[in-house]
C-alpha cells in the first residue's frame, strides 16, 4: 500500500485555511484534517508554511493536437496545466481534424496516454451532420460531452441557426457546453469592417449584442427543450443580468475566464495588442466588475481558462487576420489567489470556482474536493512566493502570457496527480501518467 503523509500545511476548506494534515493511500485521500495519525515510517511531504488545496479542474482548454501542434500539443499543454496546479483538463474539439466522431475521440485518448501529465477528457464538436448521433457518442469513455460553437471562432465548427441547435439539444442528456456569439451578426459586422482596423476594435466588432443575442436564443431553447447547458466564457454585464433574471436554476451553469476578470479594455489592447485578442473579447471595466460580482455571488458557476495558444508569428498578422486566443491554463490558480489577496474573492470561493464547481457542472467523478475517497490531486502553494511571474516558468508552447511581470499572490510549489508528485519547484518529476476522467451524475 503506497502512503504519503502531507504534514504541517494549512488546508483550504469551506471555512477558510485551517491547520491540518492529509494522508494519501493508493492515490486517494485516506484522511483529511487534524493530525491524521500516519503509521511509523510512512513517506512524508513537508507542507510547513504552505496552503494545501485540491488540484484545479480546467474545463476549457485548446491543446491543438492533432493538426496544430506547432501551437501546442497534449504533452506541452498538460505540462503547463500541472505547472499551474491544474490536475484535470477538458479539451475542446476544434483541432484538425475536428473531434466530431468516435474515431477522432479515440485518437485523442490514444495520443494522451503516456503523454498527458494530468487527467483529461475530450469534447465532441456538434455539427449539422452529427447532431442525431451525439446522444449516443457523448456516453463514450473519455468524452467530456458536446461542445457547440454558435458563432465562428478558431476552426470551422459551427451551429449557426436555432433549428440545428435544437436538434443538438434534443440529442442526449449530458450538459452541453456552448460558445455563445450570434453568427449572423458576426458576419454582418466583419463584412462592414473597413481596411486598417485595429485590435482595439475587437470588442466592438464582436460586440455586446453579439453575445446577448446568442445567449437569449440559447436560453429560449433551453426552456423549450429542458436540456442542460453550460455557457462558456461569459463576457458581458448584460449576460450576467440575463442569467439572474431568467433564473433557470441548474439547467444553466456558466463559466468565466481569468482574462475577462483580470484584463480590461482599452488598456489591455494598448499594452498587449493582438496577444489579448480572444473570442468573445475582453471588454471594459464595467463588464469586468460585473463578471467579478457574478462569480462571487454564484451566478457564474466556475472558471475555465479557455487556454488558446497561437504562435507569436501568427499573432503578428494584421488584425483581423490575427488569430483569437490567449494561453492561460498555467495562470488560473495564481490569479485566483491574487483575487483573494486583493480582497474581491474569498478563499473558500476559490475552491468552488476552481475545483468543486467544474466537477459539479460536468459530473466528474472523484475530483475537485479535498475529502476522503476523492482522488489525491493536490497542490501546495507557497504564499510567500509572490514575485513577478517570469516568462521562463511558462510551459505552454506559446511562450507568452499577458500576466508576465505581474506580482501574483503565490505559486504552486508541489503538484500531485493521484498521489504522485508530477511537478515540483518549476520542474517535472517522473513521467506523464494522466488518465481519462470518469463521469457520474451531474
Ligand atoms: O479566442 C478564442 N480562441 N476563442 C475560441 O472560442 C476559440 C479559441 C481557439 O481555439 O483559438
Amino acid at each position: 500500500m503506497a502512503e504519503l503523509w502531507v504534514r504541517g500545511g494549512r488546508l483550504v476548506t469551506e471555512r477558510g485555511a485551517v491547520a491540518g494534515d492529509v494522508l494519501i493511500r493508493d492515490g486517494v485521500f485516506a484522511a483529511v484534517g487534524g493530525a491524521v495519525g500516519a503509521a511509523p515510517g510512512v513517506e512524508v511531504l513537508d507542507a510547513t508554511g504552505m496552503l494545501v488545496l485540491p488540484g484545479l479542474i480546467d474545463p476549457q482548454v485548446h491543446f491543438r493536437e492533432p493538426g496544430l501542434t506547432h501551437k501546442e500539443d497534449l504533452q506541452s499543454g498538460s505540462l503547463a496545466a500541472v505547472a499551474g496546479g491544474v490536475t484535470s483538463f477538458m479539451e475542446m474539439p476544434n483541432t484538425k481534424p475536428a473531434t466530431i466522431d468516435p474515431a477522432a475521440l479515440t485518437d485523442k485518448l490514444a495520443r494522451a496516454a503516456g503523454r498527458a501529465w494530468c487527467d483529461h477528457a475530450f469534447f465532441l464538436g456538434a455539427t449539422a451532420d452529427n447532431a442525431e448521433q451525439l446522444g449516443e457518442w457523448e456516453q463514450l469513455p473519455g468524452c467530456a460531452g458536446v461542445k457547440v460553437f454558435m458563432g465562428s471562432s478558431t476552426g470551422d465548427l459551427l451551429v449557426p441557426d436555432d433549428a440545428t441547435l435544437e436538434r443538438v439539444l434534443r440529442s442526449g442528456t449530458r450538459r452541453v457546453a456552448v460558445h455563445s456569439e450570434d453568427e449572423p451578426r458576426l458576419r454582418e459586422r466583419y463584412a462592414a469592417l473597413a481596411a486598417g482596423a485595429s485590435v482595439a476594435q475587437h470588442p466592438e466588432i464582436r460586440d455586446v449584442t453579439c453575445a446577448v443575442r446568442a445567449t437569449t436564443r440559447l436560453l429560449d431553447l433551453v426552456e423549450r427543450t429542458g436540456r442542460r447547458v453550460h455557457l462558456l466564457h461569459v463576457s458581458t454585464a448584460e449576460e450576467v443580468a440575463l442569467l439572474r433574471e431568467r433564473a433557470l436554476g441548474s439547467l444553466v451553469t456558466a463559466e468565466v475566464t481569468p482574462n475577462h476578470l483580470f484584463l480590461s479594455a482599452p488598456e489591455c489592447y494598448r499594452e498587449h495588442g493582438t496577444r489579448v485578442q480572444m473570442n468573445p473579447p475582453v471588454r471594459d471595466a464595467r463588464h469586468r466588475d460585473a463578471l467579478r460580482q457574478g462569480l462571487v455571488d454564484g451566478v457564474l458557476t466556475c472558471i475555465g481558462s479557455d487556454h488558446a495558444p497561437h504562435t507569436l508569428t501568427e499573432k503578428g498578422r494584421p488584425y483581423p487576420e490575427s488569430p483569437s486566443g490567449i494561453p492561460g491554463v498555467q495562470t488560473i490558480l495564481p490569479l485566483l489567489l491574487t483575487a483573494v489577496r486583493d480582497g474581491w474573492l474569498a478563499l473558500p470561493d476559490l475552491l468552488r470556482v476552481g475545483c468543486s464547481g467544474p466537477a459539479d457542472v460536468y459530473g466528474i467523478a472523484g475530483k475537485g474536493r479535498l475529502a476522503v475517497g476523492y482522488d489525491a490531486d493536490l497542490v501546495l502553494v507557497d504564499p510567500s512566493e509572490h514575485g513577478p511571474l517570469r516568462e521562463e516558468w511558462l510551459r505552454s508552447r506559446a511562450g507568452y502570457s499577458p500576466y508576465v511581470g505581474w506580482s501574483l499572490a503565490g505559486w504552486p510549489t508541489v503538484v500531485l496527480v493521484r498521489g504522485e508528485v508530477a511537478y515540483r519547484e518549476h520542474a517535472t518529476l517522473g513521467s506523464p501518467r494522466g488518465a481519462p476522467l470518469h463521469f457520474g451524475s451531474a
